[in-house]
């Protein structure tokens, strides 16, 4: 007899594992000392010291068979090497556009897009800005405004598009402050610093027209762009049959440009471009790029960085992958609400975000309770995750300091790392942490520096 159509429902890693890295289990006892030898910044532990490492998905991932293939046949030439083509040409036919930069990484085509473009008096609008963007906003003078949607601010609410930008703001902004004073309105794919909500194409085609109408560019900060593509596909009506390559270009269709970090969704360990149509600007551009960065076809990348991103950011757009990786950071997500524990809801595309704010409210934001769930998350189960809160956004331009919208900790998934038992470890360490938070108390910072503190201040527990 013949059996019947079956469907598992079971979603395995869609790889095989042919290269496996050790990892240390140690003790409580060790981890608080640890940590205490850090000043109690997690930044500042040695990778040995920890067991899951959340605390970024930006070059932490696994490369495929295919790329360390292309690594290995790389072209090394100062100028013209062939590895710089074929990331142009993949570069290209994803995004469509004219001019591809190549960076070190995503702060390097930040860093000279603002250089050249903002100054004192402007303002670029973002749903939200990430940290490293807003430092280069604020250093070149300009302001960073963040004008996500309300709902992308209430951290529970179920919500599909949390990283929308609220259109009726940026028509205001634009209004208010004119053309001139915008030299682009940027959109951050996925919501980064919002969660790591997604975007939706209408809401990008909207910001868009509103930018363009008034003369203004409109860029991409496109790191996760393939993760906000399957979101489109699964929650957008219009996309379901779509592939996410063609979502990815109708969503490149509308921005005049993109920074990128190849760290993400490029699914390399390193590498980045800045991408743009304007001939003028990409000339600029390229000035700027071989004095700090390299000859503009290289970037700051090796020629095998170059061959790991041409074929990693086809893998990105992998629709096993993508079910794979969405959905076990939202099984994560399904085990820590049934246990009461307050995150971030829908949980995002790269990373699952505590609500601290909600978990610890005997803590005052000044004294940083996500930092402190952070801390307590790595004592209780060696686990890194980040704080996304005061720390790293309370320091405000002149010094003073501000309670941050959020108290967040990101446990941010590197791709194609980490297993289902993995997930299954994570959620007994954080629901323990829950089980146990009427014990953590906050921090004071006891050295800091003044921009991007959160990396490198030392800390004090509060009793
Ligand atoms: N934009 C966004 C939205 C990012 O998430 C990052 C990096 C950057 C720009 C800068 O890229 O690191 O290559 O220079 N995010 C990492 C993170 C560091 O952990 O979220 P980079």
């Amino acid at each position: 007899m013949q059996l019947s159509d079956f469907t598992c429902k079971t979603i395995i890693e869609p790889f095989r594992i042919r290269s496996v890295e050790p990892i240390t289990h140690t003790t409580m006892d060790y981890r608080r000392k640890k940590l205490k030898e850090a000043g109690y910044n997690p930044f500042l532990l040695k990778a040995e010291d920890v067991l899951i490492d959340l605390l970024t998905d930006s070059g932490t991932g696994a490369m495929s068979s295919k790329q360390w293939a292309g690594m290995l046949a790389s072209d090394e030439s100062y100028a013209g090497a062939s590895s710089f083509y074929k990331f142009e040409t993949a570069v290209k036919d994803i995004t469509g556009f004219k001019h591809v930069i190549p960076t070190h990484q995503g702060r390097a085509a930040e860093h000279i897009i603002f250089n050249i473009i903002a100054g004192k008096g402007d303002v670029i609008p973002n749903n939200t800005h990430f940290d490293t963007t807003r430092a280069h906003i604020e250093n070149s003078g300009a302001e960073a405004l963040d004008m996500v949607i309300s709902e992308g601010k209430k951290a529970q609410l179920v919500y599909p598009f949390k990283g929308n930008m609220d259109l009726n703001l940026l028509r205001s902004v634009v209004a208010e402050r004119g053309s001139a004073r915008i030299p682009l309105v940027m959109m951050t794919v996925t919501n980064n610093s919002g969660g790591g909500q997604p975007v939706s194409m209408e809401n990008i085609r909207e910001a868009s027209e509103i930018a363009r109408s008034s003369g203004i560019p409109f860029f991409l900060d496109a790191c996760r762009f393939a993760e906000n593509c399957w979101f489109i596909k699964l929650r957008e009506n219009g996309y379901k049959e779509k592939s996410i390559l063609d979502i990815a270009r109708e969503m490149f269709s509308y921005a005049d440009g993109c920074t990128m970090s190849a760290k993400k969704d490029g699914m390399a360990n390193i590498g980045g471009f800045l991408a743009l149509n304007d001939d003028n600007l990409a000339e600029k551009c390229r000035s700027l790029e071989i004095l700090t960065e390299g000859f503009p076809t290289y970037g700051g990348m090796a020629g095998y960085d170059m061959e790991a991103i041409a074929q990693g950011i086809y893998e990105a757009l992998d629709e096993g992958y993508l079910h794979y990786r969405i959905r076990s950071i939202e099984y994560l997500g399904e085990k820590l609400v049934a246990a009461n524990v307050p995150i971030i809801r829908p949980t995002g595309g790269h990373a699952l975000y505590i609500d601290a704010k909600d978990m610890l409210p005997h803590i005052p934001q000044l004294h940083y309770p996500a930092w402190s769930l952070t801390n307590a998350l790595y004592i209780l189960g060696g686990v890194r995750g980040v704080e996304i809160g005061s720390v790293m956004f309370g320091m405000q331009p002149d010094g003073t300091e501000k309670p941050a919208a959020n108290e967040l900790v990101r446990l941010a998934f590197p791709r194609r790392v980490y297993t289902q038992s993995h997930v299954d470890y994570l959620a007994e360490v954080v629901i323990e942490s829950y089980d146990q938070r009427q014990k953590l108390s906050g921090y004071r910072i006891v050295h800091q520096n003044p921009v991007l503190r959160h990396f490198t201040a030392t800390f004090e527990p509060l009793p």
